[in-house]
């Protein structure tokens, strides 16, 4: 590869393995399919969660998948897939049974996220887009997971384990991998990775209310602000603001062409 080329960090994330046929998707299964496209005024709408209820079962996105999806949201197989390989969410291949991400974002690399996930591939033995060989657990390098002010974090099957270290997160994969219960820094008991993949095509497991809503550094500035009676501007306010931004602009931009 020449030095100019663009090198992925998702090298996994080609199309679809149709060579892969393998699927549990039932009676049962289908029905589901159906119920989840009848919660929207058009099917076609519903590929997303139908897409997360094809991984529930099958652990990844399957060619039957696909297929069931077209069908049921009146589109072509070509569009299912599309979908599925524009996010990151969707898998190609089988992951483990919990599936850990790491965020190496901006705010996570300043605050560790390089040497965290450094220290979790060493644990697992594995790097990211593999999963170990007896199948508990698979790795991802991910993206900014909107959790910056918990950093450097990371994803166990969606849930967040925030202010990770190596220690702390060497003793969370432990409990995992002998079935100990875990429980998210801000959410549910940790279950597995497909578990959630049925939460997150909408059947909830009754789990959502457990675990604090937010944490203390996200609710530090809400509470900053009441006590300093700080109030956000009113839209009329905002728009004066803008607008006289961009006044200081457009000058700004005029002395510099003199
Ligand atoms: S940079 Fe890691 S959560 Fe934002």
């Amino acid at each position: 590869m020449s030095g100019h080329e663009f090198q992925t960090s998702f090298p996994d994330s080609g199309g679809v393995d149709f060579s892969d046929r393998d699927s549990n998707l039932d009676e049962a299964a289908m029905a589901e399919l159906r119920e989840i496209a009848s919660r929207y005024p058009q099917p076609r709408s519903a590929i997303m969660p139908m897409l997360h209820l094809v991984q529930s079962y099958d652990g990844r996105i399957s060619p039957a998948g696909v297929k069931a999806c077209a069908e049921i949201a009146g589109v072509t197989e070509a569009q299912v897939s599309g979908v599925a390989t524009f996010y990151t969410m969707y898998r190609r291949r089988p992951g483990g049974k919990h599936h850990i991400g790491v965020c190496t974002t901006a705010l996570c690399a300043v605050m560790g996220g390089d040497a965290l996930l450094e220290s979790v591939e060493r644990k697992l033995g594995i790097g990211p887009d593999e999963t170990t060989a007896d199948g508990m657990f698979s790795l991802e390098r991910v993206e900014c997971n909107a959790a910056c002010d918990f950093a450097p974090v990371m994803m166990v099957n969606w849930e967040y384990m925030d202010n990770m270290t190596p220690a702390k997160a060497a003793q969370i994969l432990d409990d995992l991998a002998v079935g100990n219960e875990v429980k998210a820094s801000r959410g549910a008991t940790i279950t597995s990775w497909r578990d959630a993949e049925r939460v997150l095509a909408g059947f909830p497991d009754g789990r959502a209310d457990e675990g604090p809503s937010a944490g203390e550094a996200s609710l530090r500035g809400t509470r900053l602000a009441a006590e300093n009676k700080w109030t956000p501007p009113s839209a009329a306010e905002a728009a004066k603001i803008v607008a006289e931004q961009a006044k200081q602009e457009q000058s700004k931009a005029e002395g510099e062409k003199k």
